[in-house]
């Protein structure tokens, strides 16, 4: 499958450049930063002095023995409920404290860096991954090492963003290795004559069958069409606009994941909270997927505008 060149190629902003260093070194304490724009303009905010500090009691947690086999992460909930986990009950009381703890500071940090979105960031879950990124098996749908923005086939997100706070926790020196991909809007134009629409009555058919958790919206069979075409496209991977970047142990980075293309290849031993924000509650809504999609296509695409 051949790919064709981006639109205006010249005037769309390289990867690299999305990439932004800030010297942070505490999670509450410092300034209000307002960098909405900035990762609503797709950076990738890097924090290489950020450090979550793990207690030397909680070390034994940097193992994948924890985990219960049957997925790769082991969660928090908003409301405590640890799972993907297996141990003793005060094992897993200690385990839940840890995650929960950056659950806290993960929110510190986002309500210090974009006051605008204090009251209107939902949390969602906070997570200790401790695999190893190259011994993951998985199909190419499924592989995280291909430029990709974060999707869910049965979780649709009708336009709501995702925000993601990550943090590497590996003991050592291991970084978490990252390809950060050309920004959202190249992206959407690259792929566009690509995109079909669903098949109708495909949407109901498939919340009726508990495929998905709600019925998924134009918007989010777009998302889903761009995260598999991208994955799909084996020279979009190797030859389309990126950069590299590698997050040291002690670092942490904050970035909109379904607008950001990138991929994991290496790295293990990293904690990452999800947070959730409406994009009628952005700074700059249009900057949103659904909005870019929208615009790029045309067309609505099934998210009704909050009242
Ligand atoms: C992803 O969202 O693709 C995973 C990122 C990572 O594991 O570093
Ligand atoms: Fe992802």
């Amino acid at each position: 499958m051949s790919t064709p060149p981006p639109p205006a190629a010249s005037s769309v902003t390289p990867p690299q450049q999305l990439l932004r260093r800030l010297d942070d070194t505490d999670w509450a304490d410092g300034p209000a930063r307002h960098l909405e724009h900035l990762v609503e303009g797709g950076c990738v905010l890097h924090f290489p002095d950020l450090r979550f500090v793990v207690h030397d009691a909680e070390r034994q947690f940097l193992d994948p023995r924890w985990s219960d086999g049957k997925s790769k992460n082991i969660s928090l909930r908003a409301a405590s409920r640890l799972r993907g986990a297996h141990g003793s009950a005060q094992e897993l009381q200690a385990l839940a404290a840890m995650i929960g703890r950056f659950a806290t500071e993960a929110q510190q940090l986002v309500d210090r860096l974009f006051p605008q979105y204090r009251g209107k960031l939902r949390a969602g879950n906070a997570s200790l991954r401790p695999f190893e990124v190259a011994t993951r098996s998985s199909s190419w749908r499924h592989d995280d090492t291909r430029l990709h923005v974060d999707a869910f086939p049965s979780n649709p997100m009708r336009g709501v963003r995702l925000l993601r706070v990550f943090t590497n926790v590996h003991p050592g020196l291991q970084p978490r290795q990252w390809r950060v991909g050309e920004p959202f809007e190249a992206f959407a134009r690259r792929f566009a004559p690509r995109l079909r629409r669903p098949l109708p009555g495909s949407a109901q058919l498939l919340r009726l069958l508990r495929v998905t958790k709600s019925q998924r919206t134009p918007y989010d069979h777009a998302m889903l069409q761009l995260h598999d075409l991208a994955k799909a496209d084996l020279d979009y991977q190797r030859d389309g606009p990126q950069t590299t970047v590698d997050f040291l142990p002690g670092s942490t980075w904050v970035v909109y994941s379904d607008q950001v293309l990138h991929a994991v290849m290496g790295g293990q031993h990293m904690m990452e909270q999800t947070f959730y924000l409406h994009p009628d509650d952005q700074l700059v809504p249009d900057t949103a997927p659904l909005n870019v999609l929208q615009r790029v296509l045309g067309r609505e695409l099934g998210v009704p505008r909050r009242a």
